[in-house]
């Protein structure tokens, strides 16, 4: 079929939107119609060409939701007509990491999946019999994908879609940094560094843990009164004291759990120093730069500080979006206030200068299929 998508073709332009061929759905594979998609960080990141590990040309896009249109051979876990957002972090149910309580870190397609190629080594999308890779294994900036079904999470179709898309990336990699990789306790005192999408949804996170004391550092003013709206209790203006700041507010000890998510590693180090002795647990969930390290001071250690890492929140996309969507709907996440800006696909550019910019927080693609 012919389908619209936005193209990277050369690192640094900008994308260009135009028609493509799209093969049916082979086994194991769904064409989702999409009906919006988020813009974020990493398809800006991958189309300046900063990041090692990008390729061209690619359809960019990931933080998709759809319908389920068809279906390949021996699919079984998603149906026709089912509501669906795009996994990047895919979950088989089978390999020794899905498996594990421990990890959301699906072995099954990474490789082919950081190629570029569906799980069977090739690509549906090309032009003029040219192969176009795949991004993320989803290419949502299109108006339809095909995707592995194991990178299909189904949700209510009670959600709207034009919200459920921020549950594809960055809402839930914030609210799973606190509920699956933290899993903060209640009545506990949490820092988050950073008001971003990521931030905010791990400021949410704390909140529905129970968090007794939830403070947010960032630079903006405008973030720090949206993070007052997802739950937090204190504010701090991000720089050189914030850590002071925290000791401060904390009778001198820090907090129980800290998080980064910023990507500045000077912040990470902020968030380490910031989480108590004892027991401290700080989750780093920014994405450094190239070839960047965190400096830590190993005796905050031995006093019992912890540090971790959370990939996509540590959730298990296909069993925990759903669940993430449903507190959604039962009004205990405030997703509409994500929504900085609506655009149509033609205008997916803008929404790169809408990051660049730092304005608003999340702009979602309109798709010409939506519902
Ligand atoms: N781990 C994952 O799976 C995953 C998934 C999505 C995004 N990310 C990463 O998470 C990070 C945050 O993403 P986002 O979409 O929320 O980004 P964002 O740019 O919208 O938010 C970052 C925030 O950090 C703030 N900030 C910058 N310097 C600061 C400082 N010194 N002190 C305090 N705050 C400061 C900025 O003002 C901004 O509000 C990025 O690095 C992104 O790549 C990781
Ligand atoms: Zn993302
Ligand atoms: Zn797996």
């Amino acid at each position: 079929m012919k389908i619209r998508g936005a193209v990277l073709e050369q690192f640094g332009a900008p994308l260009v939107v135009q028609e493509l061929d799209l093969e049916e759905p082979r086994a194991g594979e769904a064409l989702v119609r999409l009906v919006a998609c988020g813009v974020c960080h990493t398809d800006l990141y991958t189309a300046s060409g900063a990041d090692p590990s990008g390729y061209s040309p690619t359809v960019l896009g990931h933080e998709g939701a759809g319908v389920v249109e068809r279906v390949g051979e021996d699919v079984t876990l998603v149906a026709p007509g089912d509501h669906v957002v795009t996994l990047f972090a895919p979950q088989c149910g089978r390999c020794v990491h899905c498996r594990s309580p421990r990890t959301n870190l699906c072995l099954a397609i990474r490789e082919q999946q950081n190629r570029g190629h569906l799980p069977d080594g090739t690509t549906r999308l090309s032009r003029s019999g040219e192969p176009i890779r795949h991004f993320m294994g989803a290419s949502t900036f299109a108006e339809y994908a095909v995707v592995p079904e194991i990178a299909l999470a189904s949700i209510s179709p009670e959600a709207p879609l034009d919200r459920a898309c921020l549950f594809a990336c960055g809402l839930s990699t914030g609210l799973g940094a606190a509920m699956y990789t933290a899993k903060v306790e209640p009545g506990s005192t949490c820092v988050v560094f950073g008001a971003g999408l990521v931030g905010l949804g791990a400021i949410a996170g704390c909140r529905l843990q129970g968090a007794e004391r939830i403070v947010s550092v960032d630079l903006s003013a405008e973030r720090l009164e949206l993070a007052r709206g997802q739950g937090a209790t204190d504010v701090i203006t991000g720089g050189a004291s914030a850590v002071e700041q925290v000791l401060e507010l904390t009778g001198g000890f820090g907090a129980d759990y800290t998080f980064e998510a910023t990507g500045n590693v000077a912040v990470m180090r902020q968030a380490v120093e910031a989480a108590r002795m004892g027991w401290g647990l700080c989750t780093v969930a920014g994405v450094a730069g190239k070839g960047e390290t965190l400096d830590v001071v190993p005796r905050l250690l031995i006093t019992g500080r912890r540090v971790c890492g959370s990939s996509f929140g540590g959730v298990k996309g296909r069993d925990q979006v759903p669940a993430l969507v449903e507190r959604y709907l039962a009004g205990e996440i405030d997703v509409d206030a994500f929504v900085s800006h609506r655009i149509g696909l033609d205008d997916v550019n803008r929404g790169f200068e809408l990051i660049e910019a730092q304005d608003g927080i999340r702009s979602v693609i309109d798709l010409p299929g939506g519902l």
